[in-house]
């Protein structure tokens, strides 16, 4: 093993470290149908959980390394912190993938050894290297962080590292934890690793960092050019407080500016060979999937996949663009898996074609899953005439939607307009299987609806985010519904769409309340689950 590889690793933890911001919580079966997308995406590895954090990141761990950690298929990871009980956790859920890996971790800041693990820096170097070597007696594959790299003494960081290796460890990860460091910073941390730990040649180097100050990519890209050769970024950059570095902006910084980076990676600058393995037409799908399932909305102004990415306002930059793209563009659209939104399908458009098209788009469903799918977009043509592909993505995003199933919206309907007090009657299916009705007065149309459903449910919870987007441009458009909201220090999200938007909205909302209603259910504390993020 060599830090040399001829190409960059890309580790996606936006099922771990992504799911760790307030409101992205997902169920088993949403991180199953990501990770399934992380797959065709072409990522390296897949950090699918922490194993020992909860009965349903166990199970969320096992499954995906069932399903998506085939032969051919991505490395499936589990974080552990640096005990034994968390390694065992992770080695078990990781068994059934062909290709595994168990990430160990501890922190070596003087900071976080002061205050937060209260030991001495001779005990964590001990406990560093019995770790991994323990990591090491399950699988070859080992992963080990020195968790607020960034801020700790390089010196002890290097001894740190170097122990990790001796007892084993094929991947070292450098974390930006806090998103503190600077790009030249972070470059020189690199390049001071591969000068003073001597068996560094025996590991992969690994970045990991936060977006704090906005400069996680920046950060990584430097670490790349001093010796970095795996990143670990998170879909859309979601993740704790600030996020994590971007993986589709990291990726399509290393294709569009290739020749700036192969000599780097020691290839002629002109060389033409992709710098990762991602398939960068799968980049669009990803994201928007990522958004709808965790209700994480992707800012309009986000580089790559923020609507406006493509969009030119300014006259002079549209004059350009069409006498020659390549004035105002450094990428065409298309690498990313943007169509240009044809229509393909209408209310006769069958069930074949409406297979082919949605297996042309990547999407690979069971045939109940297809069923379902396939109702939903006859109901839609009846109501829009031409569906495109971002309509039959919208379609398909909400119905592979895995929002427990507990209460059932049966009807909703709304009196509002100038003159009217907006008013709304609701009528849902309880889990318990009775329908009931209830009606509420609200100042606009949206807030009458989630009075009326939240007199049926009864869960007290803060509406803190609703957004309404629309898919495609026209009056028939489907508009997508995203709301998050609070219950006591929990956020959950829901998502929807439908060519009504008070339909879509009511929908989201009950989605939203499924996931409350069913947490309160398996009666997982807050503080229980917020005391095993990392
Ligand atoms: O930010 C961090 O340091 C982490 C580690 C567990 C790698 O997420
Ligand atoms: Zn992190």
């Amino acid at each position: 093993m060599t830090n040399k590889t001829d190409r960059i690793i890309i580790f996606d933890t936006t099922l771990r470290d992504g799911e760790q911001c307030p409101g992205a919580t997902l169920n088993i079966d949403e991180k199953l149908v990501i990770a399934k997308q992380l797959a065709r995406l072409g990522v390296d590895v897949i950090e699918a959980g922490f194993a020992f954090a909860s009965p349903g990141d166990f199970e969320a761990v096992k499954k995906i390394s069932q399903i998506v950690g085939t032969e051919n298929g991505p490395v499936i990871c589990s974080l552990a912190r640096a005990i034994k009980a968390d390694i065992e956790a992770a080695a078990e859920a990781l068994k059934p993938a062909v290709n595994a890996r168990i990430h160990t971790f501890i922190s070596t800041s003087d900071i976080h050894l002061e205050y937060q693990l209260r030991k001495s820096r001779a005990e964590v170097l001990a406990i560093a290297q019995e770790m991994v070597a323990y990591a090491k007696s399950f699988m070859t594959d080992v992963e080990f962080s020195p968790m607020d790299a960034a801020r700790s003494d390089p010196e002890f960081l290097y001894q740190v590292l170097e122990g990790a290796i001796a007892a084993g460890a094929t991947t070292v990860n450098i974390p930006d934890t806090v998103g503190y460091t600077t790009p030249s910073e972070f470059g020189a941390i690199i390049k001071g690793i591969i000068e003073n730990v001597p068996n560094i040649d025996q590991a992969i180097i690994s970045v990991h960092g936060h977006n704090d100050l906005g400069l996680a990519v920046a950060n990584f890209l430097e670490a790349v050019k001093n010796g970095a050769r795996q990143l670990e970024c998170t879909i859309n950059g979601i993740g704790e407080r600030a996020g994590n570095a971007s993986l589709e902006e990291l990726v399509m910084a290393l294709h569009v500016r290739r020749q700036y980076f192969n000599p780097f990676l020691g290839r002629p600058a002109d060389s033409q060979e992709s710098l990762t393995n991602i398939d960068t037409r799968q980049i669009y799908k990803t994201s928007r999937l990522v958004s709808n399932l965790t209700g994480m909305l992707v800012q309009p102004n986000k580089a790559i996949v923020g609507a406006n990415a493509f969009a030119h306002e300014s006259g002079i930059h549209q004059d350009g663009v069409l006498k020659n793209r390549l004035t105002y563009e450094i990428m065409d659209a298309q690498l990313i898996g943007l169509t240009d939104n044809q229509i393909v399908l209408g209310k006769h458009s069958g069930r074949n074609a409406f297979r082919t098209r949605l297996k042309e788009l990547g999407f690979e469903l069971s045939d109940t899953e297809l069923n379902k799918a396939f109702v939903r977009f006859k109901e839609v043509a009846d109501k829009k005439k031409e569906i495109s592909d971002w309509d039959l993505e919208a379609i398909v995003n909400d119905e592979i939607q895995q929002a427990p199933d507990l209460f059932r919206v049966e009807l909703v309907q709304v009196s509002c307009g100038s003159n009217a007090r907006p008013t709304a009657t609701v009528t849902l299916r309880t889990p318990q299987g009775e329908e009931l009705t209830d009606a509420a007065i609200g100042t606009g149309p949206v807030d009458a609806v989630y009075k009326a459903i939240n007199r049926v449910v009864n869960v007290p919870n803060e509406l803190i985010e609703f957004s309404v987007q629309s898919v495609t441009a026209g009056i028939d458009a489907i508009g997508e519904v995203t709301i998050r909201l609070r219950y006591e220090s929990r956020v959950f999200s829901g998502h929807a769409a439908n060519t009504d938007i008070i339909v879509a909205s009511a929908q989201a909302y009950v989605n939203a309340l499924n996931r409350l209603y069913s947490a309160l259910q398996t009666q997982e504390k807050p503080e229980e689950v917020s005391a095993q993020k990392v």
